[in-house]
């Protein structure tokens, strides 16, 4: 039988949760007529603020790149200035780094959690480190009571790129509570929740929160709502800075609200999901993820697994074959120091960071959303079974 070509049913490797409740929300912002930052993003905010428990003060934006930008701004950060973070990562949370003229460090990571190693940051730190940025990968926490202890050990601020880390949580605290500078979410379409494009700041930093609200519009210091449609409103402003356009939409916010609603029940569905890869995939020759700390929750925005070296098929070819069976998988990541820009930048070569290398080699990332069908998972299984067992 040719696959390719009689495939009726495709099993993505990720796939938005939206319901009616989300469409019903997004019908009523475009009935309503305030389509940019107003009300619902209002809304979205505290819904958010709620949901983390600890009063952090929450900075809807456009996008995660654009919280992570922003953040950074608002500590300061520019030339002169060094941020470390992992080379495992999408080159969003190291490329805000150089929009604002500083200089990234890459620390390689540790080969369990894919995330950064607490001994590599000690290393890469120098009297212009101003920040380090850890990725929760996957939506398994960074090692963030080691990064805390060196931070405050330099006095260095942590901004963490919880892109994947809704629903995370590390010592018994969700993600977006502990004690750094800033926590950047996504909202992109294959997150944990989505706004379609969507990202929001989280932070105890009253100075850095006004700061990012004035900055993601434009650096003016109110916004168009509290011009137009609050009691009182003026049609006066100020510009006080050369600021950006990261401002979210209410269309966009609408979806957020439902989305964060649901969140718990997606994270236990995606949990299902992953608990059930493990156990079927035990005896096949991959490094399946490890399990995290008694106090930690994975939102288990994706599930890596690494294809050993003693399997019979390479994890490219093992790609190849699901895809003619209608299986999409995905690679998560391609190194950064591997990239042009990053490698001439820096002049680095492929083994300064050899864990990532190696991890980069055997990564595959199996299809894993909460919209995701008991059927389709065990297609996924069987097809895994039947190409990897020996
Ligand atoms: C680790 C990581 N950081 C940052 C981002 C940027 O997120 P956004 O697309 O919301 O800008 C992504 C997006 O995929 C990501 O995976």
């Amino acid at each position: 039988m040719n696959t390719k070509t009689t495939l009726s049913h495709q099993i993505p490797f990720s796939k938005p949760d939206i319901g009616e409740e989300e469409i019903a929300e997004v019908v009523a912002v475009l009935r309503e007529g305030w389509l940019t930052t107003g009300p619902k993003v209002k809304q979205f905010e505290s819904a958010f603020q709620e949901y983390l428990g600890y009063g952090q003060e929450c900075i809807a934006v456009n996008s995660a790149t654009a919280g992570l930008h922003l953040a950074l701004e608002a500590l300061g950060v520019g030339p002169g200035d060094e941020v470390i973070t992992s080379p495992y990562t999408f080159t969003a949370t190291a490329e805000v780094v150089r929009y604002l003229g500083a200089e990234v460090r890459f620390a390689d990571i540790l080969p369990d959690s894919l995330n950064l190693d607490p001994d590599q940051i000690e290393k890469g730190i120098t009297k212009n480190t101003r920040v380090i940025l850890p990725v929760h990968l996957g939506g398994r926490a960074a090692a963030m009571r080691d990064l805390q202890t060196i931070a405050s050990a330099h006095g260095i601020q942590i901004v963490e790129d919880a892109a994947h880390a809704l629903g995370t949580y590390y010592g018994g605290r969700k993600i977006g509570t502990l004690d750094s500078a800033a926590t950047v979410f996504s909202f992109y379409a294959t997150k944990c929740i989505t706004t379609g494009e969507g990202g929001l700041i989280a932070t105890a930093d009253k100075r850095l929160a006004d700061r990012c609200r004035v900055m993601r519009i434009h650096g003016i210091d109110r916004d168009a709502f509290s011009r137009y449609r609050v009691p009182g409103a003026s049609w006066y402003y100020e510009i006080v800075a050369p600021g950006f356009k990261y401002n979210l939409t209410d269309i966009a916010a609408a979806l957020g609200v439902v989305q964060l609603k649901r969140l718990d029940d997606m994270t236990r569905r995606r949990e299902l999901l992953a608990h059930r890869y493990l156990k079927e995939l035990q005896e096949l020759p991959l490094c399946l993820p490890s399990s995290c700390g008694p106090e930690e929750q994975q939102s288990w925005h994706l599930f890596v697994v690494r294809v050993l070296p003693t399997a019979r098929i390479s994890r490219d070819k093992l790609i190849e074959r699901l895809a003619e069976e209608g299986i999409q998988c995905s690679v998560h990541y391609i190194p950064l120091h591997l990239h042009p820009y990053w490698r001439d930048r820096y002049g680095l070569k492929p083994t300064d960071f050899p864990v990532s290398l190696e991890v980069y080699g055997q990564a595959l990332s199996l299809p894993l959303y909460s919209a995701m069908t008991d059927d389709d998972q065990g297609k996924v299984i069987e097809a895994l079974t039947r190409f990897l067992k020996s």
